[in-house]
């Protein structure tokens, strides 16, 4: 018995949601993406994993969110634990209990998968080198991307803090379809933005994120929309670069738009926007029009809307929000967060 406790292996990480400014939309195989994309890492919005490793034969595991078993996970967590199997061989040698907790609703749209799938990544990779006695934690972080990726697509962007680009584009040199790499020479203003997240509907999404990228095989507007999304890419690295506010709205609101112009136009046709979100985008282009208001708007394949700007303009802002956007949100209710600093690791006493 003391044996079996002895080869019991416990790592634990934290793992943060991530928002794309240019959407990562239609995939290839093992989730390659058909553009590259952008995101940055939210600081609240995270997902905690623990996982213990014990010596069985069988493999397997089990998966619990905050202390709940639940099997509609199970099959996204098989199918990435198959995948990593090959790189990662614990796996087959032991059994998995996995218990995770978000900080942020399901449903809330908050994309829960971009912070699970990199979180349960970070523990599987971290374990594998305790199995073979590297106790120093040392990750190779684009491998662990990678696995990311295998569970998520969008979950690869999630292991940096700060700014992240996933999918090959020339106009960064390490780029890669493989996994995310993290941003250089970010303009400090974009390293405070705040993203306050708008429940504007709670319920669970019409479509999967699995469907919707399914629906750009043969979508009737595919090849213009890699050619928007590369040409997105390389306005949006000159404007993170440069720190331009009113640029940069630009592009998140094309690149929000867009996401849900190609849902509308693909087959079948789905229209995931609810008449609030509309009424919401509306105040915020008058806000920035009429009150010259520092702010814009992304959304993701839901109804919710993610109100984007400056940390150090929340005086102007925050009473705007509270008048004029608080009242269209479902009860009331506003998710506020900003830019964070990437995964953390939880010093665990053995
Ligand atoms: O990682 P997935 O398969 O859930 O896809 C995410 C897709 C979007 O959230 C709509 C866009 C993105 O790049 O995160």
């Amino acid at each position: 018995m003391t044996h079996n406790k002895i080869q019991e292996l416990t790592v634990e990480w934290k793992s943060p949601s991530n928002l794309a400014i240019v959407k990562y939309w239609g995939k290839r195989d093992v989730q390659f993406p058909l553009n590259p994309s952008i995101s940055f890492s939210l600081k609240n919005a995270v997902t905690t994993t623990r996982v213990t490793a014990k010596p069985s034969e069988q493999g397997g595991f089990t998966f619990s969110l905050d202390g709940n078993m639940k099997e509609t996970f199970n099959k996204k967590i098989a199918n990435l634990l198959q995948l990593s199997s090959s790189t990662l061989p614990f796996i087959t040698t032991h059994h998995l209990t996995i218990e995770s907790s978000n900080t942020f609703p399901h449903s809330s749209g908050i994309a829960s998968s971009a912070s699970s799938m990199s979180a349960l990544a970070l523990c599987l990779a971290d374990l594998q080198l305790l199995v073979d006695n590297e106790p120093n934690h040392n990750l190779d972080i684009k491998k662990v991307s990678e696995l990311s990726r295998l569970g998520s697509g969008s979950a690869a962007r999630s292991l940096y803090g700060g700014w992240t680009i996933w999918g090959e584009t020339t106009a960064i040199a390490d780029s890669s379809d493989n996994y995310a790499v993290e941003l250089p020479n970010i303009h400090p203003n974009f390293m405070q933005i705040a993203n306050a997240i708008l429940i504007i509907e709670p319920k669970s999404k019409k479509v999967s994120s699995s469907q919707g990228h399914a629906l750009m095989n043969n979508h009737p507007y595919g090849a213009a929309r890699i050619k928007q999304a590369n040409d997105n890419t390389e306005l949006l690295l000159e404007i993170l670069e440069s720190g331009d506010w009113n640029k940069f709205f630009d592009i998140a609101e094309n690149e929000a738009l867009s996401l849900h112009a190609l849902m509308m136009s693909s087959n079948p046709g789905y229209t995931l926007l609810h008449p609030n979100s509309l009424k919401v985008i509306e105040e915020v282009r008058k806000a920035r029009l009429e009150q010259n208001l520092p702010v814009g708007f992304s959304m993701d394949a839901g109804p919710n809307v993610h109100l984007l700007y400056p940390k150090y303009e929340e005086a102007k802002i925050l009473p705007w929000i509270e008048n004029t956007i608080r009242p269209l949100c479902h009860q009331h209710n506003i998710i506020f967060d900003e830019l964070g600093e990437g995964p953390e690791r939880t010093d665990i006493n053995y």
